[in-house]
């Protein structure tokens, strides 16, 4: 491996990446949609070099807006991770390619394994679904890394917005009734890092989330619990009082399986990784 090529560097996970330079020996590069727009084919091939382990962290994420937008959303997570990974056959590169718990229904009550039925409900699930299969058809042993419930606690992630609506409100209502697993974005950048060292045996589809469920609610007040809040400020509701343009799924917890049969180090309990961020936001 001569370098570790980052696409969408500027995102929080391709961000997190880039922050752990010190932990390879190899320059990890990291490029944001200005410098590299992964649906301009001529561009990605200009951009992957032979040696390179390219880490796609670009995508069009907002999930509501997708339903509206599919055009611009399959371009960016179907045809550009097809793209990436046309480059990457060419120049006998590896492809990380990171890919949603909302490829699958959501409509079920035990982590999902990676080789369970797919079933996208949502306009960004079915593009990113896209994308895997057009990975799969170019680079059939590229690996795909499905994550899930992602932060960091900046911006507008759930975990930034906990904190501050814990600064601007009384109360807050969070629904109970969507499980799944946070996942801190350093803890995954790392998991990657090591899945780029070391090959992970191979696997092609790998699941990888901080472990443990939680509902939104549940992760809330762990957020203003682990603020010195008191947690009894959020309340309850259910997802039938937040209705959105995309369905959000009731069930997507991801199996960690797939990552510890593959020899990585599985990423640790969820609240252990919440407070650590919230630590380093201090
Ligand atoms: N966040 C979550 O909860 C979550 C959950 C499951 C899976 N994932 C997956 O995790 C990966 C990383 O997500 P994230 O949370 O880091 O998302 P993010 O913060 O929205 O970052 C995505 C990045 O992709 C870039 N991008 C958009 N269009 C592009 C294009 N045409 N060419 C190159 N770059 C482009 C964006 O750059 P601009 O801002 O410049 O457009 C942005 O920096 C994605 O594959 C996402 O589907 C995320």
């Amino acid at each position: 491996m001569k370098r570790i090529l980052v696409t969408g560097a500027r995102g929080q996970l391709g961000g997190r990446l880039l922050a752990l330079q010190d932990l390879v020996d190899v320059p990890i590069v990291g490029v944001g949609s200005d410098e590299l727009d992964i649906t301009d084919r001529g561009a990605v091939d200009a951009w992957v070099e032979p040696g390179s382990v390219v880490v796609n962290c670009a995508a069009y994420t907002a999930v509501d807006a997708a339903e509206s937008d599919e055009e611009t959303a399959a371009a960016v997570n179907a045809t550009g991770p097809r793209n990436l990974a046309s480059a990457c056959a060419r120049a006998g590169s590896r492809l990380i390619h990171v890919s949603t718990d909302y490829v699958f229904a959501g409509d079920r009550a035990v982590p999902y394994e990676t080789d369970d039925p797919t079933d996208p409900q949502t306009v960004y699930g079915r593009t990113k679904l896209a994308g895997e299969l057009a990975i799969r058809e170019v680079l059939p042993d590229a690996q795909i890394v499905r994550t899930a419930w992602v932060y960091t606690g900046v911006g507008n992630d759930f975990v930034a917005t906990m904190l501050r609506l814990e600064r601007d409100r009384d109360t807050v209502q969070v629904v109970t009734d969507q499980v799944g697993s946070p996942t801190y974005s350093a803890d995954l950048a790392a998991g990657l890092l090591e899945l780029a060292r070391t090959g992970g045996g191979g696997a092609t589809t790998l699941h990888a989330t901080n472990s443990g469920t939680a509902t939104w609610f549940d992760l809330a007040r762990a957020v203003f619990e682990g603020v010195g809040a008191d947690p009894a400020r959020v309340r309850p509701c259910s997802s039938a009082e937040f209705v959105r343009p995309a369905p959000r799924p009731a069930y997507s917890a991801l199996s960690p399986a797939s990552w510890v049969a593959a020899g990585l180090t599985p990423l640790r309990p969820w609240q252990d990784a919440l407070g650590d961020a919230l630590a380093r936001l201090e």
